[in-house]
Formats: C-alpha cells, sequence, structure tokens
C-alpha cells in the first residue's frame, strides 16, 4: 500500500463562493432557454447536486459514466460509455459537468460522441481545470478553480475510489 498525506487545498466554504459565481454566469447566460445537464460519474456527483440548486433556469439532468484504460494517474486515449445519458438531447442546450479535467482526452472524446446527438449547444463547466499535463485542447467554458498540477481529492473527487466524501479539496502527498 501507498503511504500518503492530505494537504488542505480549497475549504468547503470557499467552494461555496466559487459555485455562486459559476451558477450566476449559467443564469444569465441560459436566461431563455432550456438546459440538460450532463454529469460525468461518479467524480461530478458532488459539484453537479450543489450547481443546480443554484440555477434558476429550467434544468433537466442526466448522466454518464466513462471508463478509461490506462495507468492509475493517467487516462490513455482509450475510452467506453458504461452507462449512458437516457435523455434525449437533440436540439437541446447541454452542459457538461466533469470534476476535473487534466490532459483533456476525456472531454475531448466525450463532445466529439455527443455531438452525433445533434445537441444545439455544448458547453462544458468543470470543478477544476488542471492544466499543467493539458494535451488535447477542449473548450472549457465555465472554470470554478485552476490548479497547475498535483492530485486531488474530495468534493466527489477520489483517489482509489477513497475521499470522495471530503467536504473541501485536499491534495495527495505521497511520501516515499
Ligand atoms: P483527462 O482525460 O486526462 O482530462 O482525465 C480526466 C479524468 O481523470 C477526470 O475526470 C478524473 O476522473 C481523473 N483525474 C484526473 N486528475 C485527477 C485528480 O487530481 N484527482 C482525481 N481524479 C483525477
Ligand atoms: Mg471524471
Amino acid at each position: 500500500m501507498e503511504d500518503y498525506q492530505l494537504t488542505p487545498l480549497i475549504p468547503a466554504q470557499d467552494l461555496q463562493k466559487h459555485l455562486s459565481a459559476i451558477a450566476e454566469r449559467i443564469n444569465h447566460d441560459y436566461a431563455d432557454k432550456n438546459l440538460v445537464l450532463i454529469g460525468i460519474l461518479k467524480g461530478s456527483f458532488v459539484f453537479l447536486a450543489d450547481l443546480m440548486r443554484l440555477l434558476r433556469v429550467p434544468v433537466e439532468i442526466d448522466f454518464v459514466r466513462l471508463a478509461s484504460y490506462g495507468t492509475r494517474s493517467e487516462t490513455s486515449g482509450q475510452i467506453e460509455i458504461t452507462k449512458d445519458i437516457e435523455l434525449s438531447i437533440e436540439g437541446r442546450h447541454v452542459l457538461i459537468v466533469e470534476d476535473i479535467v487534466d490532459t483533456g482526452t476525456t472531454l475531448a472524446w466525450y463532445m466529439e460522441r455527443l455531438q452525433t446527438h445533434q445537441p444545439a449547444s455544448i458547453r462544458i463547466c468543470a470543478l477544476i481545470d488542471k492544466y499543467e499535463r493539458r494535451s488535447v485542447e477542449v473548450p472549457l467554458d465555465y472554470v470554478c478553480i485552476r490548479i497547475e498540477k498535483g492530485f486531488v481529492v474530495g468534493y466527489g473527487l477520489d483517489f482509489s475510489e477513497k475521499h470522495r466524501n471530503l467536504p473541501g479539496i485536499y491534495e495527495i502527498q505521497f511520501i516515499k
């Protein structure tokens, strides 16, 4: 078993402030539209639950679960949908809700897949933009927090399925 420590990065109260700011922008941008939020499981469910309660535009929600094959800490190019959305998004305004964007591989792949359903628009809302390792450009329309690098957990994000329940965001420090 690998040994590690958790260092506090963003307290829960700060997250709520970031969410309020993003929600205001979304409320403004979609003022006269019906929105479909698509959460990418599992990591986005806490973020999506808090975000949607700050939205005043009519919203529907759905979820997709993507599996990617690669090493534990890096996504490979091979991605598969293991649970697809059930709503029809043809002609709809879609906002993808993602926990964290790292290389960008996962979202770029999924956006391309969603385009084939012919939605009216697709935008991305990410809790965290982790930009150092970005290798595929993806348009991140709404971002709460930007970090350069590091592995983070809490508020839905996991390390080997652990720590999703933490109310704030923590950085993992591996002990050699
Ligand atoms: P990407 O395809 O490289 O952008 O990988 C994005 C996915 O990797 C995210 O949706 C997360 O599931 C996972 N991921 C990347 N960095 C972290 C992290 O720091 N903590 C938890 N999960 C992460
Ligand atoms: Mg994810």
